[in-house]
C-alpha cells in the first residue's frame, strides 16, 4: 500500500499543469479549496506556542490535541468486543443503528420513533445530499426547486443543494451590527416565502454563528411555519454540544414534531458521542415522515 508521503508526491506530480494538459481529464476544473481545512493546515504550520484552532467543531484538550471522551473509548471497546460479522448491511442501513438514532433525537418514548421513515447515510454530508435530492425529485415543483437557508450557513450546504438540483435562497438570520440573531428579519422572510417552501434550520449550535433561537422563538417560528405549510428541514450536527445536554438540544426538533410538522432531518455524529466515525460507517440518516 502507498504511504501517505508517496501518495502526496504522486498527487503533486499529476497536478503539474503541463501533465494535466495531456490528460483527457485535463479540462476538469480544480474544486475550490475548503477554507476551514485550509485554515487547519495553516494552523499546523504555525509555530506560536499558544495557538488555538476554533475552526473545527471537535473536542480539544488544554494541550490543543484531540480529546477523546471516555464514553467514546468505552463504546469503541464495545464495538470491538461485539465481534461483528461485517456482512453487507441492507440498503437502508443497519436497522438497530437507525433506531438508536431516532431514539436519540426524538426521545425513547416519542411515538415519532415508530412512524418515521429513516435511512442510514454516509455522515451528515451524505444525509443532506440524500435529503436534498429527495426534495428536488419528489417536491421540486412545489418548492420551485428552491430551498431557503439561513444567512450565513455552513458553507457546504450551498453546493450540496445546488448539486442536488435546488437553488438556494437565504433568509435573514444574523445581524452583524447587533452581533446577534435577527429574529424579526428571519420571521419576515419566513412569512414572505411562498406557502409550502422548504426551510433549512440548524437544530442547535448554528454553524457558523453559534447563535440559536430561544425556546420561545422556536415556538413562534414553528407556529408561523405551520400556518405557511413550510417544510422544516433540520440539520442536527451538534446535539449535545450547544447546552451540554443532548435532551435540551433536541428541543426545537421535538417541539416541531409535537406541533404536527412533517419534518425532514439530517443527523451527523461526526463531532460527538459515537466512536464509529473511523471504525465503521456513521450513523447519519435523513428521515421523512
Ligand atoms: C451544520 C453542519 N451540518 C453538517 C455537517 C457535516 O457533517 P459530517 O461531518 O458528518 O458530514 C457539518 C460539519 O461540519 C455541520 O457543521
Amino acid at each position: 500500500m502507498a504511504s501517505a508521503a508517496s501518495l502526496k508526491n504522486f498527487m503533486r506530480f499529476v497536478r503539474q499543469p503541463s501533465l494535466r494538459r495531456l490528460s483527457s481529464w485535463g479540462k476538469v476544473p480544480m474544486g475550490p479549496a475548503d477554507p476551514i481545512l485550509g485554515l487547519s493546515e495553516e494552523f499546523q504550520k504555525d509555530t506560536f506556542s499558544k495557538k488555538v484552532n476554533v475552526g473545527v467543531g471537535a473536542y480539544r484538550g488544554d494541550d490543543g490535541k484531540p480529546h477523546v471522551l471516555n464514553s467514546v473509548r468505552t463504546a469503541e471497546k464495545r464495538v470491538l468486543e461485539a465481534n461483528m460479522n461485517h456482512e453487507y448491511a441492507p440498503i437502508v442501513g443497519v436497522q438497530s443503528y437507525v433506531n438508536k438514532s431516532l431514539e436519540f433525537v426524538y426521545g425513547k418514548e416519542n411515538p415519532a420513533v415508530n412512524r418515521t421513515a429513516a435511512v442510514q447515510a454516509l455522515s451528515g454530508t451524505g444525509a443532506l445530499r440524500v435529503c436534498f435530492e429527495f426534495l428536488s425529485r419528489f417536491a421540486g415543483d412545489q418548492l420551485g426547486n428552491k430551498i431557503y437557508m439561513p444567512q450565513p450557513t455552513w458553507g457546504n450546504h450551498i453546493p450540496i443543494a445546488n448539486d442536488s438540483g435546488l437553488d438556494v435562497e437565504f433568509y435573514k438570520y444574523y445581524d452583524k451590527d447587533a452581533m446577534w440573531m435577527d429574529f424579526a428579519g428571519m420571521m419576515a422572510d419566513v412569512k414572505k416565502a411562498p406557502d409550502g417552501s422548504a426551510f433549512l434550520l440548524h437544530a442547535c449550535a448554528h454553524n457558523p454563528t453559534g447563535i440559536d433561537p430561544t425556546p420561545e422563538e422556536w415556538k413562534e417560528l414553528s407556529h408561523v411555519m405551520k400556518a405557511k405549510k413550510h417544510i422544516p428541514v433540520f440539520d442536527s450536527a451538534y446535539q449535545g454540544f450547544a447546552s451540554g445536554d443532548s435532551e435540551v438540544d433536541a428541543f426545537a426538533i421535538r417541539h416541531f414534531v409535537a406541533e404536527g410538522h412533517n419534518i425532514a432531518l439530517c443527523q451527523s455524529y461526526a463531532k460527538k458521542l459515537w466512536p464509529l466515525r473511523r471504525t465503521y460507517w456513521n450513523l447519519q440518516h435523513c428521515l421523512w415522515r
